[in-house]
């Protein structure tokens, strides 16, 4: 295998080039020696990016302006993109190319995770174009196509699209119909049309299900990527290589040797400007309909048959479909919903929820869920899940802690109250540790906890790309393992229906906690653990 080969391989997966690390040379050294690595060779093969024009829908949103753009200019700027990829960003304003061109420079200069470098802006910047149209019209769609046409031929596209659709969620329907309309849902001979659908995904399961039934006539399961950008997170996708390609985990990983899991997903933000949707959302659709049941899966799936999209997709929906469901009685006792009052974050006071602007000040809107979940499967059975996400708490960071049973209390183990803890840090500081005892140096016999630490930034020396990058290459590869599959959306949707459904029927006497922001939220989220002998792991 050509060592180009070889370092490409490695990018793909997440590890750095062999003249980049020691621990790679070692890797490869390993790799030569012994069969290929079907999880290596199965991610790295599978994912080739191909030449595209990228229709952003909504283009001149935030999330063009803060991930999307940014994204690609940091793919392009790494050397990842296909060798011809165009940029079309669609919207209702009147504007030039040029316009456009400079408001996504300042954009990328503004929240690029590099440096922007001049030169290869300029290049960039080339393959962007403006293509003014209301979302309803469909005329703007047929001119849409022949441009589209127009810069297969001048920029070597070769006909393939990938349609981004980053709009209020009411306009999926008529973009998906005005698409299929123009025939831009069509796949040509030898190219291919995409569409990637960004969240929320419905807000129950009725319109979920309503929503797959439109994305359906237009476009085939094959061609839809839902996305989840938690799932594009170098750590969430870590977990499936530290559980599957280390052996010492998977004797470890059940029910006999796992007291608990915890999950946490906070943030020092507030609502930021987003009151329109998040009154409607809340927390629990908002952050754990995806995201956090999407780390679930992957840490309680069974190993898949083999890596593709669907093996991998088919054991995360079971998972789902386990979660044991609570009668409208149960989910009082199991689910804790809080609100911010005002407080302080980093010593600076900051407003409650309901003072935030575009906030009805009587709102019932959650900004905070801690819940206590159950997999009714033979690997978790009865293993507790402990979940908790919040709005205005006192620091912000992503984690994944598995908490182990203790040894037996003999020997050492008599005085010890701590377990080990494997924790994976989703964000920041990714990577992960193991809390392990040790003996204390010294003449005396004392034994304390101690952590073997990981950290992606000092192992391999160099930052992980954002989520969008990798989503946006894999669907440009055609690789929609990091994307919600049509049944795991419903089936996280009925899990979710029963606990919003139940605090409908309490519409008027909710049980709502309010916490100070900048605290860890409502203290009965704490006796939700208290309860069980057990506490939330410090962040
Ligand atoms: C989004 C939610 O999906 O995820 C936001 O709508 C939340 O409310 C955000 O702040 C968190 O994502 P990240 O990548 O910043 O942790």
């Amino acid at each position: 295998m050509s060592s180009a080969v070889t370092d490409r391989r490695y990018r793909r997966f997440g590890l750095p080039n062999r003249r980049q690390s020691v621990i790679c040379t070692d890797m490869n050294r390993a790799a030569d020696q012994t069969q290929p690595n079907p999880l290596r060779e199965g991610i790295s093969t599978r994912a080739v990016p191909q030449p595209c024009s990228v229709v952003i829908f909504g283009a001149t949103g935030d999330l063009t302006h803060r991930k999307l753009v940014p994204a690609l200019y940091n793919l392009a700027a790494d050397g990842e993109l296909p060798p011809a990829v165009a940029v079309v960003g669609f919207a209702r304003r009147e504007k030039s190319d040029d316009e456009f061109r400079k408001e996504m420079e300042e954009a990328t200069r503004k929240f690029s995770r590099q440096t922007v470098r001049d030169e290869i802006w300029n290049t960039f910047a080339q393959s962007i174009f403006y293509h003014q149209s209301e979302f309803q019209d469909e005329s703007g769609y047929e001119s849409l196509a022949k441009r589209l046409d127009k810069i297969d031929k001048e920029r070597g596209t070769r006909g393939n699209r990938l349609f981004y659709f980053a709009v209020a969620p009411d306009q999926f329907e008529p973009i998906l119909k005005n698409l299929k309309a123009a025939g831009l849902n069509q796949t040509r001979e030898n190219s291919w049309a995409r569409v990637i659908i960004e969240k929320p995904f419905g807000t129950d399961l009725a319109s979920a299900r309503e929503l797959n039934r439109v994305v359906r006539q237009c476009f085939t399961e094959e061609q839809t990527y839902r996305i989840d950008h938690f799932l594009g997170k170098e750590t969430a996708q870590n977990i499936l290589v530290l559980r599957f390609a280390n052996a010492i985990f998977a004797p470890l990983w059940n029910r006999r040797y796992i007291d608990h899991l915890q999950i946490t997903a906070a943030e020092t933000l507030g609502v930021e400007g987003r009151a329109g949707y998040y009154e409607g959302a809340g927390a629990l659709r908002d952050m754990v309909q995806n995201h956090l049941l999407q780390l679930l899966c992957l840490v309680a799936m069974e190993a898949p048959t083999d890596l593709s999209a669907d093996s991998i997709r088919d054991e995360k929906v079971k998972v789902v479909r386990s979660l044991r469901h609570f009668t409208q009685e149960q989910v009082g006792a199991n689910v804790i919903r809080g609100q911010y009052a005002e407080g302080a974050i980093d010593g600076k006071p900051v407003p409650a929820y309901r003072a935030e602007k575009n906030v009805d000040p009587k709102s019932t809107t959650e900004t905070f869920v801690a819940l206590r979940l159950h997999i009714d499967n033979w690997r978790f059975w009865d293993v507790p899940i402990y979940m908790r996400v919040g709005k205005r708490l006192p620091k912000s960071g992503t984690e994944i802690s598995v908490h182990f049973k203790k040894a037996p209390a003999v020997l050492f183990n008599k005085e010890l109250s701590d377990q080990n803890v494997l924790v994976i840090r989703i964000q920041p500081d990714e990577g992960m540790s193991l809390r392990i005892h040790a003996k204390v140096p010294g003449t005396s016999f004392r034994v304390e906890p101690v952590k073997m630490d990981f950290h992606y930034g000092t192992s391999f020396g160099k930052a992980s790309p954002e989520a969008y990058e990798r989503l946006l290459l894999d669907a440009m590869g055609g690789d929609a393992t990091l994307f919600a599959r049509h049944d795991e959306v419903e089936e996280a949707w009925a899990f979710i229906d029963t606990l919003e459904n139940a605090w409908a029927a309490k519409k008027d006497a909710p049980d709502l906690f309010f916490y100070p922001a900048g605290s860890w939220g409502p203290e009965a989220a704490d006796d939700l653990l208290v309860r069980d002998g057990r506490a939330w792991r410090r962040l």
